[in-house]
């Protein structure tokens, strides 16, 4: 937990409000109510803003086997003057049949010629770290060498490294870089030095520093960042890539295992799906793969939630449907899913698990079929998958879609229909103004506890509107999703998971704002409303405890003419400590009277997490990270019957030991 204290920005928010009237909050801590999914607080990562390519996947080079359509995308040539020499595109006795193309050069031998790399916005290297570069090379004539070079935004040479043993078949070449310095835009240069004709393919650069240092591994920082949000879950790929634009561009999680270089390239439904944020770059190579996925899955301590294409493509894009009679291979996929996962290694996607280090099973429990889908077409496809997958795997928890919208009219026609199915849980997704999410937090206290069970998939609130590129990850925001998330708590018997949607953004290769992380080719900037995931995960609570918010008139609900800003949940923990979190919305602090009904003994000594900023529009940014972070304190005074200023535009939680 971050402890950094910001007296300024405290101070300027403790001003009392002048409210008439005195708030009670009051949790009933004798009377614990349903118990709340350890997996309740999870992720759900999806290939969007170059979270995966570009992000998660420490791959550097982009392109690395000139398989993007424009096959020199990422790569220039590097001919300086007297270099002479010719490259080209070729596919003839390639590396891997799945991925082609591969590059040849050809070096008159006057002086070092061939490529340079822009990796994905520049190459982020530091100084006292170690990168290794590998390409598959084959030479055709000559007794030149290669020159591999890593140049720094500013020209300046980082590192350099010679390799001179070549095969005339494809052998993998290798080097170890040590920049002399940190440069998140540096390039990396290859070279033919002296006369000579080679071919090349998957030409990589990776930190030796990766997550767990696996080599080709994942970014640890970014990584670091998704463990310390401790999730129950991840959700996983998707989103729209499950979909595709259309069903020939959907994810297939088959065609992402075994060696990364067969692996066939898929072009980024995000590559082209926004006009005005066009990524002309943007492709998955899948390095972060489904087996990547069961393993972070199992590192972070998250139950694994893949979401798998159910026969149609996107219904923001072409629609197009699978025929019901052609349904089979998608199902199929999903049951072999099930056998990849979970299956004995004497099956046969458990053997290919087993050979791939992972002979235990990743101990699958759920599955959702589609992402975002819609109308009667999906109702008739998700009836083909639930009958085929309930009757061999009942122990798998199926997860339904409900559309893009939280209320509108196919979100309506889709849950009468799950509920008739009886589903075992609707995904909802909602991306709103953040009115929305204030005056939603009542929204799970009158669902039917008797149906499917709620899984809130996606959400986020819009500073200014969905799809704006000005949206802001703003304090205010966070604030808004904070309330809500009490809702969602208070409710944990209904609404049994839930998950912030994006997850990563690139700050230089983003389609789609706002995002709980932001990275850039350095470092991993968590947002204000990154601190209320972790805060409600950190703070989960085994336990609902009936908490009533009340002022002299009676409880604070909004109503029209009296919008309710301030907010509050509570859990306990089967070890026995009591957790309040209150959320204020006002732009004033607010001041209530805390009661804790109990027989047990409760500490006076409590701890207090106070997220909040100096003002509603206060962001994180690169250069000041902990404008809005969370502030740990002791309070002296807690027990029983107590009064607590929470500030303004605040978070706050308070763990009170009970004795
Ligand atoms: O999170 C971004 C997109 O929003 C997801 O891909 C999709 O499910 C939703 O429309």
């Amino acid at each position: 937990m971050n402890r950094i204290i910001q007296a300024a920005a405290l101070a300027a928010t403790l001003s009392i409000s002048a409210s008439a009237n005195a708030l009670t909050i009051e949790v009933q801590a004798d009377k614990p109510g349903p118990a709340i999914n350890p997996a309740m607080w999870g992720i759900f990562f999806e290939d969007i803003n170059f979270g995966a390519d570009g992000g998660l996947y420490a791959e550097l080079v982009k392109n690395r086997s000139f398989e993007f359509p424009d096959s020199l995308k990422g790569w220039s040539k590097i001919s300086p003057s007297m270099a002479q020499g010719r490259l080209s595109i070729r596919d003839d006795n390639p590396f891997k049949a799945a991925n082609p193309h591969y590059l040849r050069i050809d070096s008159e031998g006057s002086a070092p010629f061939g490529v340079a790399n822009e990796g994905f916005r520049g190459i982020g290297v530091r100084k006292g770290e170690a990168y290794n570069f590998s390409a598959q090379v084959r030479r055709i004539e000559g007794s030149a060498a290669l020159r591999v070079e890593l140049y720094g935004s500013d020209g300046t040479l980082l590192d350099s490294a010679r390799i001179e043993e070549f095969s005339s078949d494809w052998k993998q070449c290798k080097a170890v870089l040590h920049p002399n310095d940190t440069d998140a835009k540096a390039k990396l240069y290859v070279l033919v030095d002296g006369k000579g004709t080679f071919d090349l393919d998957v030409v990589s650069l990776f930190p030796q520093n990766t997550w767990k240092n696996r080599p080709g591994g994942l970014r640890a920082d970014m990584v670091q960042a998704l463990a310390d949000l401790k999730p129950g879950f991840m959700r996983f790929p998707g989103g729209c890539i499950v979909e595709g634009p259309r069903l020939s561009g959907r994810y297939q999680w088959k065609k992402t295992l075994g060696p990364v270089d067969e692996r066939p390239l898929l072009v980024n439904r995000w590559n082209f799906e926004f006009l005005h944020r066009p990524a002309s770059d943007y492709y998955q190579s899948f390095g972060v793969g489904f087996f990547e996925f069961f393993q972070l899955c199992e590192d972070i301590g998250a139950q694994p939630l893949p979401i798998l294409n159910c026969g149609m493509a996107c219904q923001f894009n072409s629609g197009e449907l699978c025929p019901i009679d052609a349904l089979a291979p998608y199902i199929q996929d999903a049951l072999d899913l099930i056998e990849f996962a979970n299956g004995p290694v004497t099956s046969d996607w458990g053997a290919k698990r087993a050979a791939m280090g992972h002979p235990e099973p990743f101990n699958m429990k759920m599955m959702g079929v589609g992402n975002e889908q819609w109308g009667p077409q999906y109702i008739e496809r998700y009836e083909r998958f639930s009958h085929a997958l309930k009757e061999k795997h009942p122990e798998i928890a199926l997860v339904a879609a409900s559309g893009p919208d939280p209320g509108d009219d196919r979100f309506k026609f889709l849950w009468s229909k799950l509920r008739a199915l009886n589903s075992d849980l609707v995904d909802e997704h909602c991306y709103a103004a953040l009115g929305w999410f204030l005056a939603n937090t009542h929204r799970y206290d009158t669902y039917d506890r008797n149906g499917p069970k709620v899984f809130m998939g996606e959400y986020a609130a819009q500073s200014v509107a969905t799809l704006s590129t000005k949206n802001r990850n703003n304090l205010e925001t966070a604030i808004a999703e904070a309330a809500y998330l009490t809702g969602l708590e208070r409710n944990a018997d209904v609404v049994r998971m839930a998950s912030y949607a994006p997850l990563f953004a690139h700050v230089d290769a983003w389609q789609w704002t706002p995002d709980l992380i932001w990275v850039n080719n350095l470092a991993v900037l968590p947002t204000p409303n990154y601190y209320v995931q972790q805060l409600f995960s950190r703070n989960r609570g085994d336990r609902v405890l009936p908490t009533d918010l009340k002022d002299d008139v009676g409880p604070t609900t909004a109503t029209d003419n009296k919008p309710a800003t301030l907010f509050a949940s509570a859990a306990r923990e089967t070890a026995g400590e009591i957790i309040l979190k209150v959320v204020n919305a006002a732009r004033s602090g607010t001041e209530a009277a805390v009661r804790i009904d109990t027989t047990s003994n409760v500490m006076a000594r409590a701890v207090a997490i106070v997220l909040t900023g100096p003002s509603p529009d206060a962001i994180n940014s690169f250069d000041q990270p902990g404008v809005v972070v969370p502030v740990e304190s002791i309070l002296q005074d807690a027990s029983t019957s107590f009064h607590h200023v929470f500030p303004a535009n605040s978070m706050t939680v308070i763990r009170f030991k009970a004795q």
